[in-house]
């Protein structure tokens, strides 16, 4: 019962059960969910033994023994009876008795917040929905106001702090990371960046922003008793933004949030000098969360229709098209194009995917009901148009963030993969894990593209530890070298490859299990690393190490990220020479999205994507023909 999102009908079921294990019934609701936070265990850290021993053994598959033999002697000396790894661990050991979580700061700053890479492509991932049934503005309008209520009305949930505990492997999850989703925004700074969230305080957000035509506009969602509006409301609301945006040819603003960091943290310097753009700047800040009225992109084959939208939820297809209709700092944007493309892109500095498609679920759920609510009769006052002054300066940085934006745009290959052979039933049927199934196919999709492995990382959850993010689960392994080398090798019979595949996908659970425990390796090591930093003059030389280097260059980057909704999320790769990829099992289909980045001449994303669905198919017909022939 690992899997993470909860079904609604379990969810009802779950307040219930809470209810019934609660002997203080007065205990008010907010309170619960503060006693929650408070109940849960802290993060551990592992073993300095254990994690040194798992990372020689990860290293096995991926470095030549010669390279293993100098790791091997440096580890020796790093474990040294009293030497710099036992000094390293007990100064993070100390740390750890110190904060609510060890790891957390320093993770919101190593991954996000000191990332100089721009957010779009490089960090921030989108999520692609169902292609929706509207084919002109009238729709286009009605779904958006429609989706915007529903965001509201999960909002009640996070006001009322009524969100249901999440579980995993039976453990209940820190909700942290739902509290900081909506009015919150990314600031770029001139080394680091920083997130402001403004869910809470004397005066918590009440608008919303949305983009059209590139110009952004205030809009109030709730009504002067506090109610928030309508969707018929909404919707005449976005009918007023529409028909005052009609003018195509304003100035792309909102893509100066693409650029580099540094690029853009000074851009932002001088753009906020002006008070009419700081105060815009800050409505955008402050707002719930963003909407896009994406213009109508190039049409393209239906083949070709679910990566176009994919490439739109990642960074708007370039500066001519719908790029500038973004703030790409926004933590939760939501994209709904003219044709019947919507998705959403959020910034990842303040949660993962999780609680992302956990709220996407509610909102579809929310839009699918059709409860006539009254509207009131009060007019509504025109939403406010945020003013820009663009000065020739600003206009340069415009035009350096539409040149890289366009690069990005042209480097980034996109491939939403809709495997419809089979889903996770299948792998259940045969009593193995869907999640390491998969991982399994990647494997061999890999192996067989490049004949030979590369270091891959599956993200794991941290949620069952206060305020936990993720942790890292090693794909590669020996057991799974072996399995991959074993496929195509015609001395060995299908028992044996069905024998080496299922103790492949063994120990991915059991690496699985260690890390949403907290002992896996790559956080610990990380830990190790940043109290180097801090405490010594010179990074003891495991840290400098090739096999280290080599270790944390993921060529495969990837992570479940399943939904009840039929979307798939996508993010870019993690290096140059990588691959990212998505996947979202379904109970008869999976939807996987796989990027790469077209400037590497060895990597190739349709390839990926038809090796992994031979690989997928092959891995079945092994699976049912040992099965025939007992
Ligand atoms: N036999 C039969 N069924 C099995 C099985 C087996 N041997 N092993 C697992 N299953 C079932 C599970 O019970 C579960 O059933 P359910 O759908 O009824 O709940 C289902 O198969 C899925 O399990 P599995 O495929 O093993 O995956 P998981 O749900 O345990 O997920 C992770 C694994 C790593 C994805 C999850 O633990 C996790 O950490 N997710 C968070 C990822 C994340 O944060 N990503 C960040 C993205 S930005």
């Amino acid at each position: 019962m690992l899997r993470l999102l909860i079904r609604t009908s379990a969810r009802t079921d779950l307040v219930k059960h809470c209810r019934l294990l609660s002997p203080m019934p007065v205990v008010q609701v907010s309170d619960r969910s503060l006693l929650h936070q408070e109940s849960l265990p802290k993060l551990p850290v592992p073993p300095l033994k254990q994690t040194c021993a798992r990372y020689l053994a990860l290293l096995e598959p991926l470095i030549s023994e010669e390279e293993m033999a100098h790791t091997c002697k440096l580890m020796d000396e790093f474990l040294q009876p009293g030497g710099v790894g036992e000094r390293l661990q007990k100064s993070l050991e100390r740390r750890a008795r110190k904060t609510e979580n060890w790891l957390s700061d320093w993770w919101m700053q190593s991954a996000y917040l000191d990332s100089r890479m721009p957010v779009a492509v490089y960090s921030s991932p989108g999520v692609v929905l169902p292609k929706m049934h509207f084919q002109d503005r009238q729709g286009q309008m009605r779904f958006a106001a429609k989706l915007i209520a529903g965001v509201l009305d999960f909002k009640k949930l996070i006001d009322s702090k009524t969100l249901p505990v999440e579980y995993l492997g039976g453990k209940p999850l820190c909700m942290d990371q739902y509290y900081q989703v909506l009015s919150s925004c990314r600031i770029p700074g001139p080394k680091r960046d920083s997130v402001v969230n403004y869910a809470t305080g004397k005066t918590p957000s009440t608008h919303i922003t949305v983009v059209h035509n590139f110009q952004f506009f205030v809009l109030d969602v709730y009504n002067s008793d506090g109610s928030p509006l309508t969707v018929d409301q909404i919707y005449v609301q976005l009918e007023k933004i529409w028909n005052t945006s009609l003018q195509t040819n304003k100035e792309p603003v909102g893509i100066l949030t693409s650029n580099h960091r540094n690029t853009w943290g000074k851009a932002y310097n001088n753009l906020i000098k002006d008070k009419t753009n700081k105060e815009s700047v800050r409505a955008i800040q402050k707002s719930i969360f963003t909407v896009s009225l994406d213009a109508p992109m190039p049409r393209v084959s239906d083949e070709m229709y679910h990566n176009k939208v994919a490439a739109q939820m990642l960074h708007g297809g370039g500066s001519r098209w719908n790029s500038g209709n973004r703030w790409f700092d926004k933590t939760l944007q939501f994209i709904v194009g003219e044709d019947g493309s919507c998705g959403l892109t959020y910034e990842h500095a303040p949660a993962e995917g999780p609680p992302i498609v956990f709220l996407v679920d509610h909102v579809v759920d929310y839009m699918k009901r059709t409860e006539m609510v009254r509207t009131p009769m009060i007019p509504l006052s025109m939403p406010l148009k945020l003013r820009f002054n663009i000065t020739p300066e600003i206009k340069k940085d415009i035009e350096k963030a539409k040149q890289n934006m366009n690069i990005m745009v042209h480097d980034l290959d996109v491939r939403v993969l809709n495997f419809s052979q089979y889903g996770r039933k299948f792998p259940k049927s045969h009593k193995l894990s869907p999640d390491a199934f998969i991982q399994m196919a990647l494997q061999l999709a890999y192996y067989r593209m490049y004949e030979t492995c590369c270091p891959s990382n599956e993200s794991a959850s941290l949620r069952m530890f206060k305020l936990g993010r993720t942790e890292a689960i090693r794909s590669t392994t020996t057991e799974s070298f072996q399995f991959t080398k074993a496929m195509d090798d015609p001395s060995k019979n299908n028992i044996e490859k069905a024998a080496l595949l299922k103790n492949a996908i063994k120990v991915h659970r059991e690496h699985t299990y260690k890390a949403i425990h907290g002992q896996a390796i790559d956080r610990h090591m990380l830990g190790l690393k940043m109290v180097a930093i801090e405490d010594l003059t010179s990074l003891p030389e495991i840290f400098m190490d090739t096999s280290f280097a080599v270790a944390s260059h993921f060529n495969l980057y990837t992570s479940q990220v399943g939904s009840k909704t039929d979307c798939v999320m996508c993010f870019g790769p993690l290096v140059p020479d990588g691959y990212g990829v998505c996947y979202n099992p379904m109970d008869d289909h999976i939807n996987f999205a796989v990027t790469a980045f077209n400037s590497c001449e060895e990597t190739n994303a349709t390839k990926l994507s038809k090796f992994l669905t031979d690989a997928l198919l092959d891995m079945k017909n092994l699976l049912d023909q040992v099965t025939e022939d007992q």
